[in-house]
């Protein structure tokens, strides 16, 4: 139930809790309708806290019995929990409430997926569990007990006493109770051990429904990579006897960290040639990393409060980087991190959602688990590394997990080990922090005597709650090339820290030519006025990867705003130029790949808003199509050759070097299905051993307009299998032409296998209506509607994941006066469904307020 008016809490009111916990004791009496739950807490006095106020969060729960130091004690009902008189000296809190996990449709707290029982509390989920000071600064060990009927039983740490329908497990390390978990059911392991740097032996199980056992190897391998990674460039070990993966398939998110037992949406670690793709696979290995990579970052050290999510998310999502840098190629996982930060982050930050790194306040923290906290998070230690380099961030690592393991620490420690272990003084990057949106910085060059001078001034516009930014110290990473193209000044890094900053480059006999944020150094929109032949120069020639694709691109987004905005033919020069890459066998085939795609549609649409242009989805979807084609002509003699040198023989492999092959043979064919009216595709359809060769097949036929049989086979070969089947389900939808997008959704909603309780299949749907651009903003509104109907009727289910895919109207104010309103009414008619959730009831009114 929503709260009348919800209340917004402010960093600026941490207070630690009265009280410290010892040690927790709990007991699971499992079952679906009445499971109860037993605790034993130990708590004492804070020396730090200055009041006393006994306060334990608590929502959903039946109390049966509370007690302190074994006498029955009155509790009085709060706002989001309970209060009792407790005494200013050590005590023991018992008590016994009841809890309903088979009807729990959120998925948050303890909950049933397919007959089994498992929890999820990030971040404020332990409430829905026991009364507990939910918060993740209380941190103490557990002990549990679970009483079951099912085969298996699992907590967090290391096992304890077991016997016919019980389990115990004890966690040495303290914890917050976000970090707890459980899991029962009738499961099946894939085992696996790591000898840990040190000799420790460490039992590893991935735990799976009974049919699945055959998609757990490749996670598993995942996860001895990690673990041996984070030993070799973080001098990182595992800490227990025991490392649990469990797959969910009813989950809200991709995966948990909760400590030795990890929980794991069924997507996000279930791996098989047969039923995975290429992407699917460095997807498990990305986020099996991530998690892992929590043990040290997020559950040695946690975070003080939720404010200081970006803490441990984006320092792992960037370690979880790093190490997909490693092992498979730097330069392609720089791009498609970019790709994805610029989809994802920048329309947010761009919007009315914009937030800073760290929040200064939020109603409901599930809402603040975004591109921003993650994604921007992870780029703000990427730049911290490139300014005090390599060896100094090192040092400051170790003196981060030196000063700090145990704590829950903040943003403020963070940067001062870095202070401490560099002598620099970081209060202008902590503005990086503190300040939203995506700062602009433009570029000016001028050439004089044998200077260069770089004339580099930066701007932030203007953001939800913060009109005036102040600069930020910027990491510009420059080279030079002479005009033969050849290097004449390595990478180096420019600090830009005022409003406008020069700097200058002597000893140029010959006018430069400045290759500009190599690397994507920072993450800001880049304005340099630079004409089509400069770039074609930097495609040709630069020495940087990132920026060799990124002139690339900007050829391409300007040949498709000259299509959309003057009716032009499709870049002659621009064709020209990708057709000698293609014909470049020198070039990795991923990265080929990467130079063949285009900007998205969004991502024009937002650069149309910016120059004053209404977008038109339409006109935009048309180009976008238009210049396909013309690649498709442009290539027609190599298209062939590429498709044909990059097929795999032979067992299929997983790894950088065949995916990359088979992602550049996939964009071929998609092209070359334009020409062959379908038949490569429906070859490669029929010959198909892997899914990675199968949907992409299937993909180039449907947007072509055929496939209809081939669909129809593909969903009877999989119709057991859920996860493919969100494959047939999102493509479908994909491939529709924009007219009947918004039709499509809605005939698969009436399909037998939709079921809205299941996170997957509604995203398989509803993400794929919001990602398809012209389809979701058809000017019929149809799927403005359909959305809406839907997230109205899983609001009251799973408000968590209904108010994630609000996002998707998020970027509204960019569109012409039609859609507008056609938005802001099915807005509104959200906002006004009565009993709408907390989580909902903020997103759409941030989205509508700005
Ligand atoms: N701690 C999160 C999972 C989480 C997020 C739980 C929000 C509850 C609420 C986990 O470490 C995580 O970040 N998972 C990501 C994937 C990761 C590879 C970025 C996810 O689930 O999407
Ligand atoms: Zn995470």
């Amino acid at each position: 139930m929503r709260d009348a008016a919800p209340t917004t809490i402010y960093l600026k009111d941490y207070t630690p809790f009265a009280y410290l916990i010892d040690e927790v004791s709990l007991t699971f009496r499992l079952d679906p309708e009445k499971t109860r739950v037993l605790s034993r807490i130990a708590f004492r006095p804070n020396p730090d806290a200055t009041d006393r106020r006994f306060f334990l969060h608590g929502e959903d729960l039946t109390l049966i019995s509370a007690k302190i130091d074994g006498k029955d004690i009155e509790t009085r009902t709060v706002d989001g929990g309970i209060e009792a008189d407790a005494p200013d000296a050590p005590f023991i809190w018992e008590a016994e409430v009841e809890i309903a996990p088979a009807s729990n449709t959120a998925l948050e707290g303890l909950y049933m997926s397919n007959g089994m029982y498992c929890t999820q509390c990030e971040a404020e989920g332990f409430r829905k569990i026991t009364y507990y000071p939910d918060r993740p600064d209380v941190m103490a060990p557990f002990h549990v007990r679970i009483e079951g009927t099912e085969p298996v039983l699992l907590s967090n740490g290391n096992p304890g006493t077991s016997g016919a329908g019980f389990a115990e497990w004890h966690d040495p390390w303290k914890k917050p109770a976000y970090l707890f978990a459980l899991v029962a059911g009738d499961l099946v392991n894939h085992p696996d051990t790591f000898t840990t740097k040190s000799g420790r032996k460490v039992d590893l199980n991935i735990w799976v429904r009974p049919g699945d056992e055959g998609k757990c190897a490749f996670g598993m391998q995942a996860l001895k990579d990690s673990m041996k990674w984070d030993e070799d460039v973080y001098g990182r070990e595992y800490d227990l006897d025991l490392f649990n993966i469990v797959a969910v398939d009813d989950f809200n998110m991709g995966a948990m960290e909760n400590k030795g037992l990890n929980i794991f949406n069924s997507s996000c670690v279930l791996a098989s040639p047969e039923t995975s793709t290429d992407a699917n696979f460095e997807r498990v290995e990305a986020i099996i990393a991530h998690e892992y990579f929590h043990n040290w970052t997020g559950n040695r050290i946690t975070c003080r409060d939720w404010f200081q999510l970006c803490l441990k998310e984006g320092l792992t999502v960037f370690r979880d980087s790093q190490f997909t840098a490693d092992i498979r190629s730097a330069e392609v996982k720089r791009i498609t991190d970019v790709i994805d930060l610029r989809a994802r982050q920048f329309p947010e930050d761009q919007g009315p959602l914009s937030h800073p790194v760290r929040p200064e306040s939020f109603q409901e923290i599930n809402n603040f688990y975004t591109a921003t906290v993650y994604e921007k998070g992870a780029e703000l230690i990427r730049m911290l590394k490139t300014l005090v380099g390599d060896d100094a961030y090192k040092r400051a690592l170790d003196l981060y997990f030196d000063r700090h393991d145990g704590d829950a620490a903040t943003i403020e420690d963070w940067l001062k080990v870095f202070e401490d272990a560099t002598g620099r003084d970081l209060t202008q990057f902590a503005r990086w922090y503190s300040q939203s949106g995506t700062p602009r910085v433009t570029v000016r060059e001028a050439f004089e005597g044998d200077t260069l001078t770089l004339h580099i001034s930066q701007m932030t516009p203007p953001t939800p709650g913060q009109d005036e930014k102040d600069p930020r110290v910027i990491p510009i990473a420059v080279g030079l090339l002479n005009p033969n193209g050849d290097e004449v000044m390595e990478t180096q890094i420019l600090e830009l820290t005022e409003a406008e900053q020069s700097f200058s480059f002597p000893g140029h006999a010959t006018r430069p030519i400045p290759s500009v944020l190599r690397g994507f150094s920072a993450p800001v929109v880049l304005e340099q006025d630079i004409d089509n032949a400069r770039r074609a120069f930097l495609l040709a020639h630069d020495t940087d990867a990132f920026n060799r694709w990124e002139s690339g691109r900007m050829l391409a987004r300007d040949a498709l705003l000259r299509m959309i905005l003057e009716d032009a033919a499709p870049d002659a020069a621009y064709l020209e130029a990708l057709t000698t890459l293609m014909r470049d066998e020198t070039l990795d085939p991923a990265y080929r790949a990467l130079m063949l795609g285009q900007p998205t549609q969004s991502e024009l649409v937002g650069l149309l808003h910016e120059q004053g242009h209404t977008p038109d989805p339409q006109a935009i979807h048309d180009a976008s199509e238009a210049l396909r084609d013309a690649k498709a002509q442009a290539l027609a003699d190599l298209l062939p050759g590429l498709y044909a040198n990059n097929q795999v023989d032979g067992p299929f492999s997983p790894d950088a070097d065949a995916a990359g092959k088979r992602t550049l043979a996939n964009a071929a064919l998609s092209l070359l299905t334009r020409l062959d009216g379908g038949t490569a595709a429906a070859n490669q359809y029929a010959m198909a051993d892997n899914m990675t060769l199968q949907l992409a097949a299937l993909s180039a036929l449907l947007d072509a307009g055929k496939g209809e049989e081939q669909l129809a086979a593909f969903e009877k070969q999989w119709s057991h299998d859920r996860l493919v089947m969100d494959k047939w389900f999102g493509l479908q939808i994909m491939q529709a032409a924009p007219k009947d997008t918004a039709a499509t959704a809605a005939r698969l909603t009436d399909h037998p296998d939709f079921s809205m309780k299941n996170p997957n299949r509604f995203r398989a749907v509803f993400g794929a209506l919001a990602m398809s651009h012209a389809g979701f903003h058809h000017e019929s509104g149809a799927a403005y509607t359909l959305l809406a109907d839907w997230l109205i009727r899983l609001d009251p289910l799973n408000p968590q994941t209904t108010a994630r895919m609000c996002s998707a109207f998020q970027t509204w104010r960019r569109y012409d006066a039609d859609r507008q309103a056609a938005i802001k009414t099915e807005l509104e008619r959200i906002l006004a469904t009565p009993n709408l959730s907390r989580d909902t009831n903020e997103m759409v009114s941030r989205i509508l307020g700005a």
